[in-house]
């Protein structure tokens, strides 16, 4: 199972596709990244080869003087193996290269002869040495963007097998040591293939067919990470371009904007990059403004005790005289909600938002009813930072100066000027602070389970931000 997990964690961090359709979200898997996980790979083979149970075999030898002779060799189990040299590399336009050379394996067992009038059976000790495979295998995509994985080709090569079989007759075995030894070393060139194209069409293509191409974020978003495009393998990597696109949980439509394109230099030092894109974003923003999950109301509770001005008519009276009159001394609610979907900009110096919100201020009356007293448009020009950690995307967001227009007024004329500064008060108070902390929450990046990040580092480029790092499988 690791294994399988462990060959999808290179699958699925793997960038850009010619097929159009740029990614909203890019994964790399560098030579560095590819090295790592042939390590890995091979850790987790050593550790797995002993359950692993090896198909009996049998026959039949015509030994000189005696004639024919049937045999079966079976419960071989693994007692050593070793594996000098492996590697897994690109194999640029096509997938992956698997390759292991010189490794070497020991294995004890048992056998059984049958001639007619003669039967006997024992233990065996097996060494096969100079063990070279190479596996090359196709990466593709399917129609729901799930990644594929075929076998385009499968080599084996065996240079020595030397068997040692005890029993009463080790004088008679001795004498066909040789056939039997040439005849292992057929069937295990043979099967070795055998088994890795199994394992591939059977194990490890299933398991890549159930991989969940969308995650649930909340009850208003989901993310699509399905592949747009089939992995891309190059000399220096193998590159996966995801969707990388918020969608709504009630009800999907398409994103009214298209992704920029994405592509970057490949960081050597690095195992694996990401690209993520502006279309990320945006996409959330869109799907959070159309739910109106990015509205909210601003209560007197809210207004932290240590400032003076509380939010009622009263505080509002020097600037709008008439609430004297009609709304005397009571309690106030705004409703802050954004005009337009938030829409992020991102260049090689800046993360930018120019929000444009709308603050719809009501009076509490004694019954509870709330009485609009006026709609205000404020825009506000706001940088923001990204942050990553080894499992979640997080922002922060920094006001600037807050513009306002009063768009209606229940209450008659006044001058929104008076009440920016006390607004833009109350925004870097209350609004900010919420905003931050539900961004600092972070959202979930499209990770496996078992990985660690380190020696992370964040880039923004014209349109995506470019996050590189090395990772550890635990
Ligand atoms: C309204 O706010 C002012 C301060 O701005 C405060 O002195 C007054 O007690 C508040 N009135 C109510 C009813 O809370
Ligand atoms: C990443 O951030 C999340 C949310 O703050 C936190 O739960 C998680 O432990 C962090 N992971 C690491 C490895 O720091």
């Amino acid at each position: 199972m690791r294994r399988v997990s462990l060959l999808v964690f290179w699958l699925g961090c793997l960038v850009p596709s010619s097929e159009g359709v740029n990614p909203g979200f890019a994964g790399r898997i560098t030579r560095k990244g590819l090295d790592y996980a042939c390590q890995e790979g091979v850790a987790t083979l050593r550790k797995d080869l002993p359950a692993i149970i090896l198909p009996e075999f049998s026959g039949t030898y015509r030994v000189k003087i005696i004639g024919n002779v049937n045999y079966r060799f079976y419960r071989l189990n693994f007692r050593r193996f070793e594996l000098f040299h492996s590697t897994i590399e690109p194999m640029p336009g096509q997938g992956l290269r698997v390759s292991i050379s010189n490794a070497l394996a020991e294995m004890t067992g048992h056998w059984e002869l049958k001639k007619r009038w003669l039967k006997d059976d024992g233990s065996f000790e097996l060494k096969v040495d100079g063990i070279s495979i190479s596996v090359g295998l196709k990466l593709g995509s399917d129609a729901t963007g799930r990644p594929t994985v075929t076998t385009l080709d499968c080599n084996t090569h065996i240079s020595n097998v030397d068997i040692d079989i005890s029993g009463k007759w080790e004088w008679l075995y001795n004498l066909f040591e040789t056939k039997v030894e040439s005849a292992f070393k057929t069937v295990m060139e043979s099967k070795i293939c055998e088994i890795v194209r199994t394992s591939i069409n059977s194990k490890l293509q299933p398991h890549l067919q159930s991989l969940p191409v969308t995650a649930n974020i909340d009850h208003t978003s989901n993310i699509d990470y399905s592949l747009v495009g089939p992995p891309v393998a190059t000399s220096d990597c193998v590159d996966l371009d995801l969707k990388g696109e918020f969608f709504s949980t009630g009800h999907r439509s398409p994103a009214p904007f298209p992704p920029p394109p994405l592509s970057f230099p490949v960081d050597h030092d690095r195992m694996v990059q990401f690209g993520i894109s502006t279309y990320f974003f945006n996409t959330a923003g869109d799907v959070y403004y159309k739910a109106e999950s990015l509205t909210f109301w601003v209560v007197d509770e809210m207004v932290p005790q240590e400032i003076k001005i509380r939010l009622n008519t009263s505080s509002f009276q020097p600037f709008i005289p008439q609430l004297k009159k009609l709304y005397h001394n009571m309690p106030m609610k705004l409703k802050v909600s954004p005009s337009s979907a938030p829409s992020l900009s991102i260049t090689p110096e800046t993360l930018s938002l120019t929000p444009s919100v709308d603050i719809q201020a009501f009076a509490i009356l004694p019954n509870s009813f709330l009485a609009p007293l006026f709609l205000i448009g404020v825009t506000s020009p706001v940088s923001a930072k990204v942050a990553v950690n080894s499992t979640r995307i997080f922002g922060n967001l920094k006001l600037g100066r807050l513009k306002f227009s009063l768009k209606h007024s229940d209450v008659g004329f006044f001058s929104v000027q008076v009440l920016e500064s006390l607004i833009n008060f109350l925004t870097a108070s209350i609004l900010i602070p919420q905003m931050n902390a539900r961004l600092a929450e972070g959202f979930p990046l499209p990770l496996l389970d078992h990985l660690e990040l380190s020696n992370p580092i964040l880039q923004a480029h014209q349109d995506f931000l470019v996050f590189a790092s090395d990772v550890r499988y635990g």
